[in-house]
């Protein structure tokens, strides 16, 4: 998609001057899956699919939003003064919610505007559609309205928007992902301080393929929730003889000795994802840096198993693309990325195998799961910006 075209697409739907267009990414998790709200690392990167966004200002008070993506939801119209949230608003309500948060930061909006919107990843995925439109729209709304919100505070508006306003209890890797993304780099986050690093992501002769299960992630937000609150559990039940804030804080041996203190199957299983992700992620990282790409691997492979086994988020789709994955020449590692039940898996494929790779795990999950995966080369991207 580009420029000329965005604004031409915007011309048929408003009858305002389509001014400026931005892009912002999706993401994909290399490694350190649902750590982010256990005070774990992360490590994932922002790539080059995501949303595209065309503004023009508004003299009067009335904002107009139209997404390609989502055309049966028509033009929705609100006016900048009335940002409460609205379920009818549907999709509006992600840049509606930045908005909201934003006014309460002390940002005034004293016109309105015309925003149309165009994604090109595939829908349902859990690419982070919506971290990509939440940081599309602090782009936007802080260059247009000169807000000088520096771009670590956009990410935090966005955590506090899906949060808050949406209504979903996420952790920070997708905002944070998205918003400070880097070309052919990864980020090593330390979501408990929010220190953080960029890794370059350094394969040598292999791609990052993206695995779609095209099954959408029904469950997802209950299930989530629900992991959430065991592992809050499995936390406090530690710290009735541990002085620690979160399992971040741990290491393996430090849980192996202190798990009886949690006396429940469930929920040790639980808590043991969560601290040994983040093992898992601090040595991924460190193993990338290092050139020791087989050691990687062999930790992106792992991280799928403890999400199966132990958290139980992986589901029969994203495992058999990930254990076909597995099988295949010239494959270092796979696993699922995101929040499981469905959406993608990543794998990283040497190049001269890419496509019997696509070929045969495609026919594997077909032949069981009925239909079929859809398979894209990752590449990792910048942060939001105007084209
Ligand atoms: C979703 C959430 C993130 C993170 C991942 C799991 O993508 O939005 O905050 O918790 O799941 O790692």
């Amino acid at each position: 998609m580009n420029a000329t075209d965005l604004k031409k697409e915007f011309s048929e739907i408003f009858d305002t001057k389509p001014e400026r267009v931005f892009f912002s990414p999706g993401r994909i998790n290399l490694i350190g899956e649902h750590t982010d709200y256990n005070g774990g690392h992360v490590f994932p990167c922002a790539i080059t699919i995501g949303t595209y966004g065309v503004y023009a200002p508004r003299t009067d008070s009335t904002v107009r939003m139209y997404s390609a993506n989502i055309p049966d939801s028509g033009v929705v119209t609100f006016d900048v003064n009335n940002l409460e949230y609205d379920k009818a608003a549907g999709w509006t309500n992600y840049p509606k919610g930045m908005m909201n948060e934003l006014v309460k930061t002390g940002a005034k909006f004293d016109h309105g505007f015309d925003l149309y919107v165009h994604g090109n990843m595939p829908d349902g995925a859990g690419l982070s559609s919506s971290a990509s439109i939440e940081l599309l729209t602090g782009a936007i709304l802080n260059t247009a309205f000169n807000l000088g919100v520096s771009q670590l505070d956009l990410v935090k508006i966005g955590q506090k928007c899906e949060n808050n306003y949406v209504g979903v209890n996420s952790g920070i890797m997708d905002q944070f992902a998205v918003g400070m993304g880097k070309q052919e780099q990864a980020i090593l986050l330390d979501t408990n301080t929010l220190d953080y690093s960029y890794a370059p992501v350094k394969l040598g002769n292999h791609v990052i393929v993206i695995m779609n299960t095209n099954k959408r992630r029904e469950l997802a937000d209950s299930k989530y929730n629900e992991r959430r609150s065991e592992c809050e559990e499995a936390l406090r039940r530690l710290q009735t003889k541990l002085d620690i804030n979160s399992l971040g804080d741990l290491t393996n041996d430090e849980f192996d000795e202190a798990a009886y203190l949690i006396n429940d199957e469930t929920l040790i299983k639980r808590a043991r994802h969560a601290v040994s992700e983040n093992q898992r992620t601090i040595r991924a990282a460190k193993a990338l840096a290092d050139d020791d790409l087989k050691t990687f691997g062999d930790l992106v492979t792992a991280s799928h198993v403890s999400l199966h086994f132990d958290y139980e988020v992986t589901g029969k789709e994203l495992d058999t693309l990930a254990e076909a994955a597995w099988k295949q020449p010239g494959v270092l590692g796979a696993r699922m990325t995101g929040a499981g039940f469905g959406g993608c898996g990543i794998a990283i494929v040497e190049k001269d195998q890419v496509e019997a790779f696509k070929e045969n795990v495609g026919k594997i999950y077909r032949d069981k799961i009925g239909y079929d995966a859809d398979f894209y080369i990752a590449e990792v991207a910048d942060g939001p910006k105007e084209l």
